[in-house]
């Protein structure tokens, strides 16, 4: 009997994880129970070490899953050291983190939960709340046949973030795509021309579906003056590595200022005055890639189209962005 009302419980629950995310009602495949059981972890206070900071309090649906500050507040107000990326377009990823420091999402997730300017828990510690929690006990029961443990979980959380890749709904993917060709304006077209133009480099380290080769670059970010970050350096101790940050990948970048690995410009604008030149911005950059010694003197109305182009590369639809605050809403009317 007892053994009936867990088992109707946990089908309840399941249900009402759907409704998080009705996309993935229509079939019960099991990656995608794995996929909405990791969605509930990643909008979830539990893994922190006071309760009160989620994977998505940082990584926001409504700035595709990045944040609008320069460094997101983690437990007890401490400033994350670098900018909050994005974590759609995550599947093709071969490492992550601006220094590219580990290389897969499983082994990722641990990290900001024990981070102590994150959410400061350890991640043993963190295994264990799941384990007390009845509903994601059953949960995982169901959907791993075994209770939470340091693997699922970090498989639940990954599996969730691989879920949010863009959808092909940019206006350049249906321009592109020959979906539709009055997706783009004149000005994104032409942005679009100045971007893969090869006298102006951005298509070298901005290239392929996600625009990122996944490489390591200087852009001239490093000074060690005022500009402290020495990023892949830190990680390979190979002195050609100082300065050098992951290619950050440009789909929905209109939607994650501000910019760069320490926040440091607010608007697209401004990262489009620093590529026409740099030394505007760092006089004596270290290290800085060849590709961006000379600077590139760009007109206004080129910037001006560069940053339309740029925002040509917005998803139409943000998974979770309206589901979630839609059921904030409903919640506060309880
Ligand atoms: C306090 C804010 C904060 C919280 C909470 C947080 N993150 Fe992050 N996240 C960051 C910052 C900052 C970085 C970049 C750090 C770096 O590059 O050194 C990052 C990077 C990442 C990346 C790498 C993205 C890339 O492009 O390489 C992933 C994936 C990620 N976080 C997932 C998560 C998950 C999953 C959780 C919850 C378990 C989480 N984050 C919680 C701030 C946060
Ligand atoms: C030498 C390689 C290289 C070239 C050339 C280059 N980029 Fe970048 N881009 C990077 C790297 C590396 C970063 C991240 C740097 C950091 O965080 O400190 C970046 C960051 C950006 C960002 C901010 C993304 C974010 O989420 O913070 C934008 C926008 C951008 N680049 C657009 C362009 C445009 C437009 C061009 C051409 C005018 C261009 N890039 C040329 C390597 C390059």
């Amino acid at each position: 009997m007892k053994w009936l009302v867990l088992m109707c419980l946990s089908v309840i629950s399941i249900g009402s994880l759907f409704d998080l995310n009705p996309n993935l009602s229509g079939e019960a495949s099991n990656t995608s129970t794995e996929i909405a059981l990791g969605e509930k972890l990643f909008f979830d206070p539990i893994l922190s070490l006071d309760r009160t900071i989620s994977c998505s309090s940082c990584h926001k649906p409504e700035f595709a899953f990045a944040d609008n500050m320069s460094f997101s507040l983690g437990v007890n107000d401490s400033l994350a050291i670098r900018n909050t990326p994005s974590v759609m377009n995550m599947l093709s990823r071969p490492y992550f983190f601006y220094d590219g420091r580990v290389a897969s999402l499983e082994e990722q997730v641990i990290v900001p939960i024990e981070n102590p300017v994150e959410m400061n828990l350890s991640y043993e510690v963190a295994v264990e709340r799941v384990q007390l929690n009845s509903e994601y006990d059953s949960l995982f029961q169901l959907i791993y046949n075994t209770k939470p443990d340091s693997f699922n979980i970090a498989h639940a959380l990954s599996e969730f973030q691989r879920s949010l890749e863009s959808n092909g709904t940019a206006p350049h993917d249906l321009w592109v795509g020959d979906i539709d060709s009055t997706a783009m304006t004149a000005s994104q077209l032409r942005g679009r021309e100045i971007f893969i133009a090869d006298e102006n480099k951005c298509f070298e380290c901005h290239f392929g579906p996600d625009f990122t080769g996944d490489e390591f670059r200087n852009i001239g970010l490093f000074d060690a003056q005022t500009l402290l970050d020495k990023g892949r350096y830190e990680i390979t101790k190979d002195s050609s590595d100082l300065g050098k940050f992951k290619v950050p990948g440009l789909r929905n970048v209109a939607l994650t200022a501000p910019y760069m690995h320490n926040g440091m410009f607010e608007t697209l604008e401004a990262v489009i005055d620093f590529y026409s030149n740099p030394y505007d911005f760092v006089k004596d950059p270290i290290n800085m890639d060849t590709l961006m010694i000379e600077p590139l003197n760009f007109s206004l109305q080129q910037k001006e189209d560069l940053v339309n182009f740029l925002h040509s590369l917005t998803d139409k639809e943000i998974p979770f962005r309206k589901n979630r605050s839609e059921k904030a809403a409903e919640e506060s009317r309880r």
